[in-house]
């Protein structure tokens, strides 16, 4: 049986993430696509477990390292319970952040080091990347004035972080889409709603189209 596809979906706070990975699983299920949607950290008991203790507000002493490996802690059991079996059983899974969360916001943000963070993610997915990774990318001031406006949204412990610490996670970002061009897709996300699913459309056709993003 033919390996499903791996896609993740990233972005910085208030980029629209939440609707277009709504979006991007209709579009592809209208393309034929078998798709599976989960999310990081969680996914699965768990992980989801690990992510009520690393975004629980309460825990102010969090050590930054601590952070990472919770994170990668987590990413790790939903590699192994969710990610694998659904790409062996030739579905295609489409995920709300992935390792490249971990690398801007622990590794460029916090100032751990992207290089550190990959190399303990490593050990958690064991050189499985995701194929084709859109990353929404959003100035963070818009973004925090997005998340401000919108009430029903739960607000958890790095949503608390001063307007600088989102700057840093928005290069953290620029710096890992330069360092891996073949998966990760940059798409504008300050403009209009129906502007970035167009392109998120086209990116994921094209994709399709390839069955990888370098030609
Ligand atoms: P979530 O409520 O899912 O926020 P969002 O809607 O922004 O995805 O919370 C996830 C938070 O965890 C978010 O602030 C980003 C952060 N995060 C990391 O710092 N490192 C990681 O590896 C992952 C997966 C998430």
């Amino acid at each position: 049986m033919t390996r499903g596809y791996f896609l993740s979906v990233e972005g910085n706070e208030g980029a629209g993430k939440s609707t277009v990975l709504t979006m991007a699983a209709e579009h592809l299920a209208s393309r034929g696509v078998e798709v599976v949607t989960s999310r990081e950290p969680g996914g699965i008991a768990i992980a989801e477990q690990i992510r009520a203790i690393v975004l629980d507000k309460g825990n102010t002493k969090m050590d930054a390292r601590t952070e990472a490996l919770l994170y990668a802690a987590s990413r790790r059991q939903h590699f192994v319970e969710k990610i694998v079996p659904t790409l062996d059983s030739g579905k295609t899974i489409l995920c709300d952040r992935f390792i490249d969360s971990s690398l801007a916001y622990q590794g460029y943000a916090r100032g751990i080091g992207i290089d550190e963070i990959l190399a303990i993610n490593q050990f958690a997915i064991e050189d499985t990347f995701p194929d084709l990774t859109l990353f929404l990318d959003v100035d963070p001031e818009r973004g925090l004035e997005r998340i401000n406006a919108n009430k029903n949204r739960e607000v958890n412990r790095l949503d608390l972080e001063a307007l600088s610490f989102h700057e840093r996670v928005r290069e953290g970002y620029l710096k890992i889409a330069d360092r891996f061009p073949e998966r990760i897709v940059r798409i504008d996300a300050n403009r209009t709603v129906p502007e970035v699913l167009d392109e998120m459309k086209r990116a994921l056709d094209a994709f399709l189209a390839r069955g990888t993003l370098s030609s």
